[in-house]
């Protein structure tokens, strides 16, 4: 239990509001999958006076005094991160980004110059803002030419991408989704970067659990930059990482410092390191297992309830579904199942043109793992949306199981 005592003294009005999100937390049922669950150990490191701590610059070469711990801890995390994807010394981390966005920002600012190409996911497909879209930095300062899902199989057509690059010439290929439920080859993409000659970014912000876990493949043998959030899968606190060959890491940390960011948030690399210690035992890899798990079983049912899930089914942590025969938007999905204590967002799916108004809704099973949730339980998820979007049961219906169920897996915040 957080007790938060000295909060409580201090300002009962945020200790009211973070207390309200606590509650919220523990009885509502978390299906986004880029959201997690973290362990009280991560939130102690979060609160520790590191915080307080100026540290511009690397281990070693600080623009502060007062560094000598935090080149340690800083240290450890490089060491915890490259163990975790049994890295060798052909790679070097940087555990700065202040999350995903400016790791990749650091990335293009890093070995791109303005104007130039980049070749990523379409935001429709599954890509991030930062894989190019118009409305980012990405889009805007370089030019951003996108591939897409193949309309038949729903799934990425690695001869599309082929074509594309061998027509463009991106000096950067990004691999790598935000709302993608099937393996990403890695290796293809890698090959057809270097017949291009174009660096390799993997981006595995979303998958890098399940890559530790050996559920998917690893694309370090393949890329030259991988980036990732500590977030989600990975079960970390709001940060990011970012791995490099040998050769340009010196371009990425500059571009990290003094590039983009000034001093380097201490706290939440402490936090990385737990983060990397943890994701090297056997419980985590078991619970990435689980999520994987979770994933199929829950396709499985919804499928049985004639849901059409993108591209058939999941090979990871995340569903996509397309709601058009459904008649249901998944603005409206996104909120009945809110109603019902079920969060999961509302998402573009392939053909849809409008961002702000997509025909789908994207459900995850690393928040609800974390929390212990199996099988059994995805069986009953399954039949929660069928009565809620099919036969329109009234949420309030719904609630009550929902909160039984957040009740036999309490959480311990
Ligand atoms: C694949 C991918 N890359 C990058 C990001 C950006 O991370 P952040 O929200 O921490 O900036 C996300 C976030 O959803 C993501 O899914």
């Amino acid at each position: 239990m957080l007790k938060l005592l000295n909060l409580k003294k201090e300002d009962k009005e945020l200790y009211q509001l973070i207390k309200k999100e606590i509650e919220r937390q523990k009885f509502n049922l978390d299906l986004i999958p880029s959201e997690s669950l973290v362990p009280v150990s991560i939130l102690e490191t979060l609160a520790t006076p590191l915080t307080n701590k100026y540290s511009e610059g690397y281990p070693f070469k600080r623009y502060y005094p007062g560094t000598e711990i935090i080149d340690k801890i800083e240290i450890l995390a490089q060491k915890r991160a490259k163990n975790a994807f049994n890295l060798n010394s052909n790679w070097e981390v940087n555990v700065q980004p202040y999350s995903g966005s400016p790791a990749n920002i650091a990335v293009y600012f890093g070995l791109l110059n303005p104007g130039d190409v980049i070749l990523g996911p379409a935001l429709t497909s599954g890509g991030h803002l930062t894989h190019g879209a118009k409305v980012n930095f990405s889009g805007k300062i370089y030019h951003a030419i996108y591939y897409e899902i193949d309309p038949k199989t729903e799934k990425f057509n690695y001869t599309q991408i082929s074509e594309l690059a061998k027509i463009y010439r991106p000096k950067i290929i990004v691999s790598g989704t935000t709302a993608y439920p099937r393996e990403i080859d890695f290796k293809k993409i890698g090959k057809i970067a270097k017949k291009v000659g174009a660096y390799h970014l993997a981006d595995i912000s979303h998958i890098a659990g399940l890559i530790i876990a050996k559920k998917h493949q690893s694309p370090f043998e393949f890329t030259d930059i991988v980036t990732t959030t500590t977030h989600k899968t990975l079960n970390g606190p709001r940060g990011a990482v970012i791995f490099s060959k040998k050769e340009i890491s010196q371009k990425i940390n500059k571009a990290v410092f003094p590039g983009i960011q000034g001093g380097p948030h201490q706290n939440t690399i402490a936090s990385i390191a737990l983060t990397f210690k943890i994701a090297q035992t056997k419980k985590f890899k078991k619970t990435q297992t689980q999520i994987v798990k979770n994933a199929k079983i829950l396709a499985k049912e919804l499928k049985k309830y004639k849901f059409h899930l993108v591209s058939g089914g999941t090979d990871n942590h995340l569903i996509l579904i397309n709601l058009k025969n459904k008649k249901i938007s998944g603005k409206e999905a996104e909120t009945i199942l809110e109603k019902s204590g079920i969060l999961a967002n509302r998402n573009t799916i392939p053909g849809d043109q409008k961002p702000f108004s997509p025909s789908g809704i994207r459900l995850g099973t690393p928040s609800i793992t974390f929390r212990g949730l199996k099988e059994k339980e995805m069986i009953k998820i399954a039949n929660f949306l069928y009565q809620l979007i099919e036969k329109r049961q009234p949420p309030q219906k719904i609630k009550k199981e929902v909160l039984t169920l957040c009740k036999k897996f309490p959480l311990n915040y």
